[in-house]
């Protein structure tokens, strides 16, 4: 089937208490892998780009593999920015067939956030695109935030109301303890503060940072109110483990088939077990 806008598959969810899968994609392994595993899991499935992603293989590939992808596949599939920092490169990615995408305006005020917010709508929806934006600020883990000043980068639930009702966006990034990358510990998140949110706000919640969360800090994250989870650092990680598996095993191996091969289908893998936690599969 064709790519679908994003903002169908996450009302969905949001009304049926799951949450749709949002993968990153760098390559067409990693694309077939996400499809490969929605359709196994019968589930809808978001793929992402992100502007590292869509500089390393190129804009018309990154829309290219995923519309070939979805043509194929009998579960409903968007196409997404992920993390875009500016006007033109979400209008890039909506010149290019993307049918959703994230205006990542955290790092502005939010006067400021909410007019770039506003101006990438302005063009998006009457395209029938789909706008994410953020509220609060999702670090990295190798940021070296103290304690103390972690708090203040948290999304403010009355902020979050004015922000989605003067922008008209479809999906709001929250800032609840999650990050992005690898993690040191076990990141705890503000639950409380995620339903206070949740009561005031309408619009679908997104919880990026997601991998090397305990599945069942996802699931209550879920069940409290986000519909969609990105996942990227844990297919990464599954993908090139497998890669590494196989060349640690033969140091002479030189065909990149049977090294991305089994690093696909690792990937497949994670991508299917998340599918099952965010209470996705059979939803398509
Ligand atoms: O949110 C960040 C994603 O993991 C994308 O990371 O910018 O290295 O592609 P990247
Ligand atoms: P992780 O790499 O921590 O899974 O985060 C993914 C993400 O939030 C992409 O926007
Ligand atoms: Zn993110």
């Amino acid at each position: 089937m064709s790519l679908v806008p994003m903002k169908e598959l996450l009302l969905a969810a949001q009304k049926e208490h799951y949450a749709v899968g949002a993968f990153n994609c760098n390559n067409m392994e990693i694309v077939q892998a996400i499809v490969a595993a929605a359709v196994a899991e019968k589930s809808p499935v978001i793929i992402q780009a992100s502007q590292g992603a869509i500089k390393y293989a190129g804009i018309a590939y990154i829309a290219a593999l995923t519309r070939t992808a979805a043509e194929s596949a009998a579960v409903p599939i968007a196409l997404h920015l992920d993390h875009g920092t500016s006007f033109e490169q979400c209008m890039s990615c909506v010149r290019n067939g993307f049918t959703s995408v994230m205006i990542d305006g955290s790092k502005h005020g939010l006067a400021d956030n909410i007019a770039l917010t506003k101006k990438v709508i302005e063009v998006a929806h009457p395209l029938g695109i789909s706008v994410e934006a953020e509220l609060g600020k999702i670090g990295g883990t190798e940021d070296d935030i103290k304690v103390e000043e972690w708090d203040a980068l948290f999304t403010d639930p009355d902020e979050a109301v004015h922000f989605t009702e003067a922008t008209g966006v479809d999906a709001l990034a929250v800032a609840i303890g999650t990050a992005h990358g690898q993690y040191k510990g076990t990141p705890k998140l503000d639950f409380e503060r995620l339903k206070k949110i949740v009561a005031k706000v309408s619009v679908p919640l997104v919880l990026h940072g997601s991998s090397g969360v305990p599945s069942e800090a996802i699931q209550e994250a879920i069940a409290i109110g986000v519909a969609k989870v990105n996942i990227d650092t844990n297919i990464r990680e599954a993908f090139v483990a497998a890669s590494r598996r196989v060349l640690n095993a033969d140091a002479g191996e030189i065909d990149p088939r049977k090294v991305l091969g089994p690093a696909r289908d690792a990937a497949t893998e994670i991508i299917r077990e998340k599918i099952r936690v965010f209470g996705s599969s059979g939803k398509a």
